[in-house]
């Protein structure tokens, strides 16, 4: 199994290539690999339409799609979508999730298939689309204008997330303590990573703070940078 965020990818923000999409479903193709599309921030794009999904290049063949509308209406209804080849969606639906703990919650589903077919989830998207993307230019405005020399951030064309890259000596465990004391929260880059980490990262969010709050806040991380790298 090949598991992969391709667009718009939590922690880095990164999307994957159109050109090199097709070169991994041939790899996987070559050795026999069902590929799950971890697809949550797609919608979120913010300079026109991404590239095209594995899951539509392969013609939904050997890639499961999943979606999750904990990105797009709220976390707290815990309820996405699956896509997929018939066969590999008909055992998933046969599977003890359904069968044996009941499933998805029913209610839940019930009040989002409604909000759906009413039309309200694509104006909705569309409003959070004008409001992430102006947050997202806020951050990479005030990045420029407070990161000192040597820091490198990711530019995400939509998502959620910025990854910030520090020089050494920094050390984001340290940075992020630092920035804890001037009231500041932001997130190791360490606990995404599979293998030993660098310890040079941060992830940085830009949804769910004001643009106030974001200018506010790069401008103090600026400050602790500076201050570690005197
Ligand atoms: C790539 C990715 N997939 C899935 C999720 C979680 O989705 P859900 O809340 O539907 O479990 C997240 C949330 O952080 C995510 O970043």
């Amino acid at each position: 199994m090949l598991y992969l965020i391709p667009t718009f990818q939590n922690p880095s923000g990164v999307t994957l290539a159109a050109g090199r999409r097709q070169p991994i479903l041939d790899l996987a193709e070559r050795y026999n690999l069902l590929v799950i599309e971890d697809d949550v921030y797609r919608d979120l794009a913010f300079e026109g339409r991404p590239p095209t999904s594995l899951f539509a290049l392969d013609g939904g063949r050997r890639v499961l799609r999943i979606g999750s509308f904990s990105k797009i209406l709220a976390p707290g209804v815990r309820l996405g979508w699956l896509m997929g080849p018939p066969g590999v969606i008909e055992r998933l639906v046969g599977s003890g999730l359904r069968c044996m703990s009941g499933g998805v919650n029913p209610l839940m589903a019930n009040i989002l298939a409604t909000y759906c077919t009413q039309g309200l989830l694509e104006p909705h998207i569309e409003r959070l689309r004008a409001i992430y993307h102006r947050r997202r230019d806020v951050m990479l405005e005030s990045l420029a204008a407070h990161m000192p020399p040597g820091v490198r951030w990711t530019r995400p064309g939509g998502g959620f997330f910025i990854w910030v890259t520090l020089p050494a000596p920094l050390r984001a465990a340290q940075v992020v303590d630092r920035a804890r004391e001037a009231n500041l929260w932001v997130l190791p880059g360490d606990p995404f990573f599979a293998e030993p980490p660098a310890g040079q990262h941060l992830r940085l969010a830009f949804s769910y703070v004001t643009p106030e709050q974001i200018r506010r806040g790069i401008e103090a991380l600026g400050a602790v940078l500076t201050a570690r790298a005197d």
